[in-house]
């Protein structure tokens, strides 16, 4: 373990080059609209520095949109008696921390130049909670042992790559010696920004009008002993956003960070976990909470919640399943509001998926693979490998199941808020539409509806039909449009016609999604076990033990072709459903037989595996064995297990970890009466105690062992 840990900080003691990019994600702060990656301020190599607005996609000609970096305001240019100063020359002492009380991140590092005095240089910086637009970073210098002169630059830089080439071009810029204001242009032409800073800074400060990288320059010369600060702020305003928002407030830091404290106690008292006998957990769980309030909008104007959150390049920011089944139902349950705006964004997503839809020739609506603004599809068609050809990316238009997981997610949230506006307009037009892609899809013969040529979650195998996870889920899914247009025939008449309406329902839909529903295959079942898809149980059989422990994944050691004949999966699939709905782990000599069965041919060669397979263990009566797998999920962002995390954190792991400690260790679920709990916690762990808000009222939950 390289990260120290205090019970609401996470540090570092050392600068450890090697670690530094997994630890720039590590380290992102974020208010849910902007979020600033863990990069130092003083430019160091290998760098990717970032500062993204959630949303804000641009669109690059020949490729597929991705979040661009927005023009920098971290990046500050020191000189120490006119050395740069820079961690490539090892520093003396080095410290950093993320409170996660308030969001600040603190660096503080004691350095010397070759023949230079000893300077301690501390930089603050926060994205507060409580004024999404805002920035704020204050630099603090003290001379220890010598006298020192100083020349410090900084403002606001659009050279940031996205992740090569900046996504903005500079279009105008105005200042003075304290104020700037530069304004941009998306590469794609869609956007403007414009981003506005102020400096309080001792010293002759000078602007320096560069076209990309604008900044000031200050020189100061401190004495022994004589420390300075100075404080920056900046703001983001996009073309997305309605109201000119206030200009740059002239506070301090302190003050920009009692507010965002204010604003994180209130978030924090709605989810906190308190796990008595585990305090690596805790900690593990409440940073897990952090990255994913840091990256949830704080508002319904349009953004989701990434795969990556919003702390790196990887995926592009793009949106998966992995926030609708693995983060939404946590937010749900902690921080409704939240939930409510990642199932606004979907719904302005609709017309997209409708879209993609009738681009298959088909009905409804059949949600984007990997989303960005607009809801189209934005899986790239190939992906090429460092080394090697380059490979076709089906899964933008296989992995069909997408659909049934955005239902899934707008009715557990409808559930447990009752949100009925919610249901009564966006959530049942999208559950509706989604069915009827569904009822567009199945192909019915003598033998029952059947949904061929998909990708389940288990990516491994492609093309497969009759996918165990699929039709259950469309099935599910066509069951429950069914019934929604019932519901709201009956509790919502006008809302019902409004639909009837933009819709064209007709009064024997529901019954045909009931009918197509009853029919739709579930595949075979062998000993109880259910076939992943057809055909999965002739496949040649690979002793996954045998090479176990492996530091690559299985794709890697047998190649996508070998794969597809083989019986080891990427990550949970027949276990998904049961992990998803209850009623498929209903009987448990079922449940038991499907986990004894699937559980050793997974791979876990994608993030979201191990934090399923925890809370389900958990479920079925295994929680060491749960706890011991949770271990490893923790291991994927706080170790860097997976070795990607250069590329951002993984939402789907972060939000899996909560959702296995509350809705698997705790079992948490909703009875008539509200919210209930049948605890399965491991041995160590006493008691867990959080709070879940249930149609807006706070339960407070205590489980024991
Ligand atoms: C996983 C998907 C996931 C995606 C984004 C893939 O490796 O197999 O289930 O949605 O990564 O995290």
């Amino acid at each position: 373990m390289t990260l120290e840990w205090d019970s609401w900080t996470l540090g570092e003691t050392r600068y450890l080059p090697a670690l530094a990019g997994w630890h720039e994600s590590l380290f992102t702060i974020g208010n849910g609209r902007l979020a600033t990656r863990g990069s130092f301020e003083e430019p160091r190599t290998g760098e990717r520095r970032a500062t993204f607005v959630n949303g804000l996609f641009v669109h690059p000609e020949g490729d597929t949109a991705v979040l661009g970096a927005v023009p920098d305001w971290t990046r500050v240019d020191l000189a120490v008696d006119s050395v740069p100063f820079t961690l490539d020359v090892p520093p003396a002492g080095f410290q950093r921390t993320l409170s996660l009380a308030d969001g600040v991140l603190t660096r503080t590092v004691l350095w010397r130049g070759p023949e230079t005095g000893l300077a301690r240089i501390r930089f603050r910086r926060v994205l507060p909670l409580d004024r999404p637009h805002l920035c704020a970073l204050e630099l603090h210098i003290e001379a220890m042992t010598a006298p020192i002169a100083l020349t410090l630059e900084t403002g606001i830089d659009a050279t940031v790559g996205s992740p090569t080439r900046p996504a903005w071009v500079p279009v105008g810029q105005d200042g003075d010696r304290s104020n700037l204001t530069a304004s941009y242009r998306s590469i794609d032409g869609a956007h403007d920004l414009e981003v506005t800073a102020r400096l309080a800074a001792a010293g002759a400060v000078t602007l320096i009008a560069d076209h990309a990288h604008p900044r000031w320059r200050t020189v100061l010369n401190l004495d022994t002993g004589e420390s300075m600060t100075i404080t920056k702020t900046a703001s983001y305003r996009s073309s997305h956003d309605g109201d000119t928002p206030a200009p740059l407030p002239d506070t301090g830091f302190d003050e920009f960070a009692a507010g965002s404290k204010r604003a994180w106690s209130q978030r924090w008292r709605q989810c906190s976990i308190e796990i008595d006998g585990d305090p690596e957990a805790e900690r593990a769980l409440r940073f897990a909470a952090f990255q994913l309030l840091a990256a949830a909008p704080g508002d319904a104007a349009g953004a989701g919640i990434g795969a990556k959150l919003m702390s790196g390049f990887g995926y592009r920011h793009h949106v998966f399943w992995d926030s609708d089944v693995f983060v939404v139902p946590y937010l749900t349950v902690t921080n409704p509001d939240l939930a409510a705006n990642h199932l606004a964004y979907r719904y302005r997503c609709l017309d997209g998926a409708r879209r993609k839809a009738a681009g298959f020739g088909r009905q409804g609506a059949f949600y984007a693979w990997e989303s960005a603004d607009s809801g189209d599809e934005m899986t790239p068609a190939w992906t090429r490998p460092p080394h090697g050809e380059p490979v076709r990316i089906l899964t933008g238009e296989l992995q069909e199941h997408i659909t049934a997981d955005v239902a899934w997610a707008a009715h557990h949230y409808w559930r447990w808020s009752g949100d009925d506006a919610f249901m009564s307009t966006s959530g049942a037009e999208m559950i509706i539409e989604g069915a009827r892609y569904w009822a567009s899809r199945v192909d019915v013969n003598d033998r029952g509806a059947h949904i061929n040529g998909v990708i389940g979650p288990d990516e491994y195998h492609i093309e497969v039909d009759d996918n165990h996870f699929t039709n259950r889920m469309a099935r599910w899914h066509l069951r429950r449009a069914a019934s929604v247009v019932r519901w709201l025939g009956a509790e919502h008449p006008d809302a019902y016609h409004r639909l009837v309406t933009k819709l064209g329902i007709d009064t024997g839909e529901a019954t045909r999604f009931d009918r197509l529903a009853g029919q739709l295959v579930l595949g075979a079942q062998r000993n109880r076990v259910w076939e992943q898809f057809s055909g999965f149980f002739s496949l040649d059989v690979v002793d996954l033990e045998a090479v176990t422990p492996r530091t690559r994944s299985m794709y890697d050691l047998l190649g996508e072709s070998r794969l597809q004949k083989v019986d080891v999966i990427k990550q949970p699939d027949v276990l998904m459903a049961l992990a998803m709905l209850p009623a498929a782990r209903r009987d448990p000599d079922v449940a038991r037989a499907n986990w004894d069965y699937y559980a050793p041919r997974c791979d876990h060669g994608s993030s979201l595996s191990l934090p399923v397979h925890a809370g389900l263990a958990a479920r079925l009566g295994e929680p060491e064995e749960g706890y011991r797998l949770f271990r490893r999920a923790m291991g994927i962002d706080l170790e860097d297990s997976m070795g990607n995390g250069a590329d951002g954190l993984h939402a789907a792991t972060l939000g899996g970890l909560l959702q296995a400690t509350l809705f698997g260790f705790a079992g948490l679920g909703l009875d008539r009466s509200g919210p209930i709990t049948s605890g399965g916690l491991p041995e160590h762990w006493r008691t867990v105690g959080f709070t879940v808000l249930w149609r807006g009222r706070p339960h407070d939950m205590e489980v024991t062992r």
